[in-house]
């Protein structure tokens, strides 16, 4: 069999382990031949694609990024955009279609599967948002990148006696600031589930930042997590307001305007640091090479086994595969209580 695989979406560190956990069980385990569409569903639109093998997919699961490349390309935003992805398919010869990517990659991917291709989804995003399974590839990569930057804040912080405000990415979803926040011992984490409560935030650093002037040894570091999608009353977005093929906005702007606005509410110094797509670009940690891995092998034994409109997904420490709606029905928002019980012992 000739199977695609495609990378959409933002990139996200575990994508080449995927591509090779897919190219090695469909070339070892069952003799297909394997091509990586460039570009996500741009690939796909314009035939335009690379064919994998064991010697080229050799060693890229430890490199973040994707050896195919991405694009946030939305066929079924084009007129007659689906149609045209299934009947280049076809004459390709592909009988099967490995789509890696978040929500938006896998809703076309559902498209095209319910059009009559064979398509299986894989979970990726750093965001963490896809429901059906436990946990989306690199997400933890991301967490660790942004973990490192949050010590190396605190330590500038504490320093000065500044506040430093901390953007991560999470759109809609602060899986990221949640646990890099924790992670961190940051005791002010923002989330775009929760709008935050911008005069107690600030009377808040005001109680820390005093208490810090006495002694630099005793003084505590007032680092401030904040997810790009989170907002309170007071916040009016800074971005142009420009979208994206599937419709989002590219946010960035909510780490600024805290650090200027406590600053001119309390006098206290303050900086943003916006960490943005490092997070995205960060080597992939072993969890997730591991993960990755696993869930391209799987894709392949999906396939074989005729399943399509499938995803595979991280279920009790299992790979299994669950209906692509099952995926799709609504975002795994991040957990508010584990954020209320940890704030509820350290702010
Ligand atoms: O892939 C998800 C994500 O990383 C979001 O957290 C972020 O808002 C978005 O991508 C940024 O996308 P882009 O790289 O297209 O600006």
């Amino acid at each position: 069999m000739l199977i695609g695989v495609l990378t959409g979406g933002g990139d996200c560190p575990g994508l080449n382990a995927v591509i090779r956990g897919v190219a090695g069980r469909a070339v070892r385990a069952y003799g297909d031949e394997v091509i990586g569409f460039f570009d996500g569903w741009k690939g796909v639109l314009e035939k335009r694609f690379l064919a994998l093998d064991m010697g080229n997919t050799y060693g890229i699961s430890r490199e973040s990024g994707t050896m195919i490349g991405t694009s946030r390309t939305n066929p079924a935003a084009r007129e007659g955009g689906i149609g045209i992805a299934l009947s280049n398919l076809s004459e390709l010869g592909v009988g099967a279609l490995v789509a890696i990517g978040g929500d938006d990659t896998l809703g076309v991917a559902s498209k095209v599967a319910n059009a009559g291709a064979l398509v299986v989804g894989v979970p990726k995003t750093i965001d963490n948002d896809l429901a059906a399974t436990e946990v989306t590839f690199g997400f933890y990569s991301a967490v660790q990148s942004a973990t490192d930057a949050i010590d190396s804040l605190r330590n500038s912080s504490r320093s000065h006696n500044r506040v430093i405000v901390c953007e991560v990415m999470g759109r809609n979803a602060g899986w990221i600031a949640l646990e890099a926040g924790i992670a961190g011992a940051v005791p002010e984490i923002m989330i775009p589930e929760v709008p935050f409560d911008l005069a107690g935030l600030c009377s808040r650093l005001e109680k820390r930042h005093k208490a810090g002037e006495q002694s630099a040894i005793q003084r505590e570091a007032l680092v401030v997590v904040v997810a790009e999608g989170a907002s309170c009353a007071e916040y009016k977005r800074l971005d142009d307001g420009s979208l994206d093929e599937f419709g989002h906005p590219k946010l960035s702007g909510i780490g600024h305007w805290l650090a200027n606005e406590i600053e001119a509410r309390t006098g206290i110094e303050s900086r943003a640091s916006v960490l943005g797509h490092i997070q995205r670009g960060t080597p992939p940690i072993a969890y997730d090479r591991v993960l990755a891995t696993r869930l391209g092998m799987k894709a392949v034994d999906v396939i074989h086994d005729g399943r399509s409109h499938r995803m595979v997904a991280l279920r009790d420490g299992r790979i299994e595969d669950v209906d692509l709606a099952d995926a799709l029905a609504a975002p795994k928002l991040a957990d508010t209580a584990m954020l209320d019980d940890y704030l509820r012992t350290f702010r």
